[in-house]
């Protein structure tokens, strides 16, 4: 009788109907069973079109049965599992703003982070990398990205009543600061809130796009999920601060991504350090290689760390964003770096994405 192991190594030999690729390599074979009676291979079910599922059967029970020592095969076809029948029901609803080719979205556990001033610079970064960038904000309760990059201005409609985004520094943003009264404080209820974010994801005109940067509200409720479901997001970045209790918050925000299936493309650790003026050394005030740490007991990349630096703040206050009016500054570097590790992970997603979605059904 042959081993499990030698069973599987021959099954790499079976093509997926009308595929190059192989059964193996598909992720479709669970579990391989070598008993008195014979061998039973289990098999995750790869398609709703029966004909295909029985022309697979058919390949594994005649490769199977052709090996020494094999008397009977069974093949089990396994239903299909219902937590990825409820991630692909999400998927399915969701969509992307039209003529945008990747949707990132900028999340934190907790408020005050540093989570827009991250998406603003990273847009600029990305576009220092030469990619047609969008801006949104989605945070209805603390707008503050228009004014970070600037400031408050009139928005025109289309003839089709879309929103026509702002441009400044090379890419396009729309905030909710651009529709909402300062005077008035913003107390609108979730169905409210959600009709706005949609309005605004899908009814603005960005023309193409390479990448669109969502700047998400601070936590990880109802508002951050609404929009995780809606929108075809291609990652999720996380911003946090050293600090122990931020590091728990960073638990809860890849569980949000993860049960939406998105993926998490890294963590960001914002004031990481401090460089003092007179000596140049490096003050870690909320301790050491926390995000580090945490990344690597939670598998997720560290994409950068920033330090604290008082230009970041001025430049978010009076919209002149760092990475945009001082691009050689140490922290517009660390933005640049960041980018970079995003954009080498985006293609082969949606590569990937692309290669699945046209296999398995
Ligand atoms: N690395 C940094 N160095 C210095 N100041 C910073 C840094 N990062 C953020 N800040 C400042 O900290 C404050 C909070 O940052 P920001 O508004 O980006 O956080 P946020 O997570 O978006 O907050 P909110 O939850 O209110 O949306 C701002 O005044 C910002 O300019
Ligand atoms: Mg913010």
């Amino acid at each position: 009788m042959p081993t499990p192991q030698e069973i599987l190594e021959e099954l790499k030999k079976v093509k997926y109907p009308g595929f190059s690729r192989d059964i193996v390599s598909f992720g479709l074979i669970r579990d391989i069973q070598v008993g008195y009676s014979g061998v039973t291979v289990y098999v995750r079910n790869p398609s709703s079109n029966e004909e295909v599922v029985a022309t697979i059967a058919r390949e594994i029970e005649r490769s199977v049965g052709a090996m020494a020592g094999v008397e009977q095969v069974r093949v089990e076809i396994l239903g299909p599992d219902p937590n990825e029948q409820a991630r692909r029901a999400i998927q399915s609803q969701r969509r992307k703003p039209e003529n945008v080719r990747h949707v990132v979205a900028v999340a934190s556990g907790k408020g005050g982070v540093g989570k827009s001033t991250v998406a603003v610079n990273l847009a600029l970064a990305f576009a220092a990398l030469g990619w047609r960038t969008g801006l949104m904000d989605a945070d209805v309760y603390g707008p503050s990205l228009a004014l970070m990059v600037g400031g408050k201005q009139p928005v025109t409609l289309t003839a089709q009543k879309r929103i026509v985004p702002l441009e400044r520094y090379g890419i396009r943003y729309v905030s909710m600061a651009l529709f909402i009264d300062d005077e008035r404080p913003v107390i609108w209820r979730g169905p409210m809130v959600a009709k706005l974010e949609n309005e605004f994801l899908f009814n603005v005109e960005w023309g193409e796009l390479d990448c669109l940067v969502l700047d998400l509200p601070p936590g990880t409720g109802d508002a951050q999920l609404t929009i995780t479901q809606r929108v075809a997001l291609d990652g999720g970045i996380i911003v946090t601060t050293p600090q122990e209790l931020a590091l728990l918050d960073v638990r809860r925000g890849v569980t949000m991504f993860k049960q939406v299936g998105v993926p998490v493309l890294g963590v960001v650790e914002n004031m990481s350090y401090y460089t003092c003026r007179n000596c140049g050394s490096r003050h870690q005030i909320f301790g050491q290689g926390g995000g580090a740490r945490m990344a690597r007991e939670m598998n997720l990349t560290l994409l950068g760390e920033l330090p604290i630096v008082s230009e970041l703040r001025e430049g978010a206050d009076r919209a002149r964003p760092l990475v945009a009016v001082n691009p050689t500054h140490p922290a517009s570097i660390v933005f640049r770096q960041i980018a970079a590790k995003i954009r080498a992970q985006l293609d082969p997603t949606l590569f990937a994405r692309v290669e699945t979605g046209s296999s398995a059904d």
